[in-house]
Parts: structure tokens; sequence; C-alpha cells
């Protein structure tokens, strides 16, 4: 069993393969952090581990703790809250009757069960009894008369734990919640550096390494959505952690609306993160009797540096999280057409798409943007989810019919959260659009964003889409949104609950997107936002993968990827081929291969010889779909820390068989060049399928791969090499 508690010392142990974490509740009640990192055999001595020295005479000297040490204003604590004595950064803050906003939180008990439960209305972590166990502890503010159940699943075979709390107003008078994270981690230090991805449209998920700093610091989203500019997940590397060596805690939020997670390094030094939904722009109003649930935040820890760390996610996400039948399931080869066509098809070029995507191995046409209502470009129709038939002449079912005739699947575009002023819904509920009173709606590419917050909304546009998805025969959904909310405000919630607006939205987008797969099972959901704005553990846990970019340019593909690969799985990442002319298709294909694989151009512009090529990669899509969707991911070198080049592979579980990738980026500063391969069993012969040379796991590990060019063309910018090995 991994978790421990031992009724003497009143400590909780939490133990995952790898690492231990635990807590204490000490007599004041209350919850002490006390150690993570690696594993503890025991206890012995993890009580001395809060002290943080001596406070100064400003910090105030808590009354219910006979200590003169103790102050709740330098203790590591696991669920700090506000005004009670913490003056650091806190995170739980419950405004009472009285108007005050002190919260002090104390221990009432706990309980251990086996399993996880589910978060109600939210995308979480899932386990069966067996699979996970789960601790619930429970405080209580005794003057608000609000307790909070502190949730700590812990996943012992993945060195993950998921972190929830819910809050219930058990008092007589309505309460306001400023601010609730999911949970709270405390470091014995500043030592570290952050790890995160920044970004914006075209360009998401860059990594980023730097120090922490004394002070407030961190990374949050107030744009309705997770957003490209900042992904909810946070690395704490130690200063000696590598890709492959050092101690790592991975911090991602399961969720996709306004979040923070952020960081204090107080004036002895040691630091305090918080992960949740931003408490900016947020107020949740609990009457009595009333209960309010965080998003859940997982935790992964990993003692053998950031690969591990990721590699880990990803795991645990697959296994845990992504809770899609075709999570497991092989997913067909798409095309898509929007960079084929734009808004610029009929039912005609649609079916010619699907005739050559046939002869070259693709199994499914993907029908993007353009068409429904009265959609001729972006600046109208959203929200009208019915046939455009001027474009599908003789209907959608027509269409599908003939495309299925040539043995190739369909799939079909949605911005369901989206809504045109230049639409039949938006002239029949003008009220539905996103907006404060008396303000000017803000466009963002000619839309408006749907009040997901409404029941009414949200009935109407299941409607639309039930009908159309249910009398044809579509087997695949990408789900866009290509705006970010301002004026927020819901003309259905009152005004004290307007605070409520932003976690409410994503509320209703989950309640949408679960009543879409809970209808369709058997559609394969893609997610995206404009590219790869949305990219977070809330969206996977509906749709398996989720586009990454709509920059389809391989070499800067490199990093996004790279950087996505922190803590989302390759099966999740949606990559194509396209008509870029940076690279030859060859490397756009073995970029696209570190991801889901498809295609994004107009198969009648490619040339024989490429035509040639994309029958040999839709070869390769299925020799190595195991290895790319469920093999481990090695990162060997970043695209952003070598000017030249960039490599990784792929390893199966069982060791047998490994796929090797390099891009250069430019041709490089010297000829010698050495690829050390990662994560063979030394021991093992494998051999390399091109040439059939047999090597030992540890010569091409320790001793390297000779990657040095014969020829000028296999340096040249954009070249790729893929390599291939095989255990004897
Ligand atoms: C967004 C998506 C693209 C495409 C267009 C259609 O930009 O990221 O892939 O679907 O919308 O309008």
């Amino acid at each position: 069993m991994p978790i421990f508690y031992n009724e003497n010392t009143r400590i909780f142990k939490l133990d995952t393969k790898s690492s231990t974490y635990v807590l204490q509740v000490n007599e004041g009640g209350y919850l002490i952090h006390l150690y993570y990192g690696r594993k503890l055999p025991s206890t012995q001595g993890v009580e001395k581990l809060w002290f943080r020295g001596k406070y100064d005479s400003l910090s105030a000297q808590n009354p219910y703790v006979d200590d003169p040490y103790f102050s709740l204003d330098i203790v590591p604590l696991e669920y700090p809250c506000a005004g009670a004595g913490d003056l650091r950064i806190a995170a739980l803050q419950v405004q009472g009757a009285a108007g005050d906003a002190v919260t002090d939180l104390h221990y009432v008990g706990h309980r251990i069960s086996g399993g996880k439960p589910g978060l109600p209305g939210l995308p979480a972590t899932f386990a069966k009894e067996g699979e996970a166990e789960t601790l619930e502890i429970e405080l209580e503010d005794k003057v608000t008369g609000v307790h909070a159940f502190v949730l700590y699943t812990v996943f012992e075979n993945y060195s993950a734990m998921a972190r929830s709390v819910r809050v219930e107003n058990k008092g007589q008078s309505a309460v306001d919640l400023e601010r609730v994270y999911s949970a709270c981690l405390e470091l014995p230090g500043m030592g570290f550096d952050c790890v995160h991805l920044h970004g914006r449209w075209a360009k998401e998920n860059t990594v980023t390494r730097h120090a922490l700093q004394y002070g407030m610091q961190g990374i949050q989203s107030k744009r309705g959505m997770t957003g490209p500019n900042h992904n909810p997940f946070m690395a704490l590397a130690k200063k000696d952690c590598t890709e492959e060596s050092g101690e790592v805690y991975g911090l991602n939020l399961v969720y996709s609306g306004n979040f923070a997670i952020d960081m204090e390094v107080d004036d002895r030094g040691t630091t305090r993160v918080l992960a949740g939904i931003n408490p900016a722009e947020f107020r949740w109003h609990l009457e009595p009797g009333e209960a309010f649930t965080t998003p859940e935040a997982v935790m992964v820890y990993s003692d053998a540096g950031l690969g591990e760390m990721s590699r880990t996610f990803h795991k645990f996400y697959m296994d845990h999280l992504m809770r899609s039948e075709w999570t497991k399931k092989k997913r067909p080869l798409l095309i898509n057409s929007w960079e084929a066509a734009y808004f610029d098809f009929d039912d005609e070029k649609l079916v010619e798409f699907a005739k050559a995507a046939k002869e070259l191995g693709i199994e499914m046409l993907v029908m993007d943007d353009g068409w429904f209502g009265d959609r001729h470009d972006d600046l109208q129709a959203l929200g009208d989810w019915y046939v455009n038939e001027e474009k599908l002449k003789g209907g959608l079912a027509h269409l599908i019919e003939r495309v299925n005739a040539l043995g190739v699947k369909f799939g079909i575009w949605y911005e369901p959260e989206m809504i045109n002023p230049d639409s039949d819904l938006y002239r029949a509920h003008p009220d539905w659009a996103v907006c404060a009173p008396g303000r000017e709606k803000s466009l963002s590419r000619y839309q408006c964003v749907l009040d997901m917050t409404r029941q009414d909304v949200r009935d109407n546009i299941f409607q639309q889409m039930f009908d159309v998805i249910s009398k044809n025969n579509i087997e695949y959904i990408k789900w866009d949104c290509n705006r970010h909310i301002s004026e927020a405000f819901s003309a259905q919630l009152p005004p004290e609950r307007q605070g409520e607006f932003f976690h409410r939205y994503v509320l209703g987008v989950y309640d949408l997107m679960d009543r879409i797969t809970t209808a369709f099972p058997h559609i394969l959901l893609e997610n995206c936002s404009s590219g790869g704005g949305r990219f977070d553990a809330g969206m996977l846990y509906y749709s398996p993968q989720i586009w990454a970019s709509d920059n389809t340019d391989p070499i800067e593909r490199l990093t996004i990827q790279f950087g996505a690969s922190m803590c989302y799985p390759a099966s999740s990442m949606g990559a194509h081929v396209s008509a870029c002319s940076r690279t030859d298709i060859h490397t756009r294909a073995a970029v696209a291969m570190w991801g889901t694989f498809g295609y994004e151009l107009d198969p009648y512009e490619m040339t024989d010889e490429e035509k040639e090529a994309v029958k040999a990669q839709v070869a390769d899509y299925h020799k190595y779909y195991d290895l790319t969707h469920y093999g481990d991911l090695y990162r060997l070198t970043a695209p952003t820390d070598d000017p030249f080049q960039c490599d990784w592979m792929f390893v199966s579980p069982n060791k047998g068989e490994a796929l090797y990738t390099r891009v250069i980026m430019r041709k490089p500063d010297k000829p010698y060049q050495v690829a050390h391969l990662r994560g063979l069993d030394p021991d093992r012969l494998y051999r390399d399928e091109e040439t059939g040379e047999v090597y030992s796991g540890a010569v091409l590990m320790y001793g390297g791969l000779d990657l040095s060019a014969r020829t000028w063309d296999e340096q040249k910018d954009g070249a790729c090499v893929v390599k291939h090995f095989i255990a004897q």
C-alpha cells in the first residue's frame, strides 16, 4: 500500500516506486509539509524537516502551537491559508459573512481509500482499486464553517501523484472563495531552475529554463483558455539536473482555463509553489451547503533528469488520463483539407482529394473549416452548424458515401464555442455572445465567444452537432477554438457571481465535450486552438490528440514538439507533413513521425517523386506506429541547445527496437559527428536495418553512432538521418 499513517506521530508517508512525500498534522492541527524527494525507507527523523530557523519579531506567533520556533509565516504547509499569520502567497482565501478574509484551517480527520474518486464536471486522472490509493484530509475553518478536503492520489508505479481540493461551506452564512489553488509544493531552498513552456501563435511550447529569484514569479493565463503563451506546466529542477540525471519536480494542471503557477521565494530562501485556477478575475460564491472542487494538479518526481520526468508523464497520461478508446487503438492516417484548399472546396474537390489520398495509402479525409452555413471565409457563419449544400451538392451524407466508397474514412471540423456576428445564430440570439453590459464587443478573427456557462447555449450547439454527426458516417472531429475571451460576463449570472464566469466557461466546454464524446464514443476527437493554443491535460482527457501548431515548417516544429514533449506524449501531438518548402519531404515526414503523423497538402500538387516518397512514408507510419505511439522517448539534442542539429529517439518498452532521428538545422560546424544513443540495453546487439551493421547497445550509447557525413547532401540544411535498430 503506498499510503502509510502513523497514529502516534500523525505522519503520513506517500510512496511511489521512486519517491516519498511526507506530511504531518502538528499539535495545532496544522498540516505541515515535511519532505518530497527520493524514496525514504522510513520516516525516522523526518519530523525535524519543518524547521526553518527562528522567525523574526515581525512574524506572528501562533496561538495554537506552544513552540517558540513555530510561526505559520515560516513553516512549510500543505495547504496554506490567508491572513492568520502566514503572510506568504496563500492557496486558500475565504471571505466570510463579517467581510474579513482570514482563513485558518485545522485538521478534523482523514480517510484512505483504494482507487481514485472522479472530480465532478472536471477532467481528471482515473484509477481503479489496486491501481492507486487516495488520501483525503479534512480541514476546518471554525469561524466560517468552511471545510477543505485536501486530496492526494498516489500512483505507486509511476512516481506520480494527483492533487485537488474540495471546499464545502458547512457554516450558517454564505462565503466567497477569493482564491482556491489545487496544490501547494514547498521546496526546501531556492536552488532550483524553473523549466516551462512559453510561446505564441505558431510558436508554441518553447522551453525556457531560468533560476528562481527572491520574491514572486510565475506563469499564468487570464485569457479564458490556457493559450499558447504559457503552458500550464512547470518543472522545478535542481541546478545540476540535466536531461538524463538529477532531481526534478514536474507539475502540470489538468485544466484548460485561467490558471496560475505562482512561486514565492521568501526571505529565508525557501520556495512555495502554488498551482491552480488563477485567482485574478476569480471569485466563487458558496451558499451554506454548497461545495467547490478545484481542478487537478499532477506532480511527477524524477531523480533521473527531465527525460525520465517526461517519460513518466507520457506513460501516466496514456494509462490514467486519456480516456478515449483511441488512446491505445491504432488511429487512421489522415489528410486534412486546410492547407490544401482553405475555404475553397466543394464536394467534387473533396472526392478528388480522397481518390488521391487512397492511391497514396492514406486512410481518412478530414474536411476542415468552410463546410457549414454561409461560410466562405472567416467573416461569417460560425454557430450555423448545418451543411452548406451549395458547396457540398447532394449533401454531406452523399459526399461521405462517395468518400467511403473509395475506402476512405471521413472526418469533420467544428468550432463549437464560437459565433460570428454575421450568422443566423447571432441574429436569433445576440445575447449568447459574451459581452459585458454597455461594452462594445471586441472581435477577434471576426468572431465572438459563445457564453458556454449557459445550459441553453450548450444545448443548442449540442443539438446542432448531434443532428449532423448522428446522420452521417463521421469518424473524426477536429474541435477548434480560435479566440480568447474579452468583455467577460454572463447574462445568466447575478452580479455577485460574475467572478465565476471564467471557471464556469471551462466547465461548460467540458460539459459539451463530455456530451459529444459520450454520445459518439467511437469518434476520434482532435483538439485544436489556432494550432496548439489549448494543448493541455484537461483537453487530453477527452481527445487523445491535439493539433500541436499551425506552424508546419519542420524546423520550426522541432522546438514546438520538443517543448510539448516535456509532459505530453508523442501520440498526442498532432503533426502533419505539409507543402512547406524549407526542407524536402523526407525531413517533413521524419519530424511529423514524432507525433500523430498525417498530411496537410494538396496531393495534386505533388511531384511523382514526392508521391513515391509518401507511399514509403505511409508504410513507415504503420511499421513504426507502436514505437512512436507507445515507445519511450529520449531527447538527445535540444533544438535550442545546438544551433546545428536536433535529435531524438524512440525505444520500444522491451528495448527490442529503436528509431533514431536527426535533423540538420544548419550545416554542422565540424565534419566529425557522433550520436550517443540512449535507452538501449547495453548487453544486447542491435542491427542497423539500413546498413546491416551490428553494434552492442553499449557501443551505440557509450561509444556512439558515427554520423559524419559522406556526401554533401547528407549535411545540407534541412537534411535528416533516420535509423531503425532491431535487437538480435
Ligand atoms: C485554426 C486551426 C487550423 C484550421 C483553421 C480553420 O487556425 O488551427 O488548423 O483548422 O483554424 O479556420
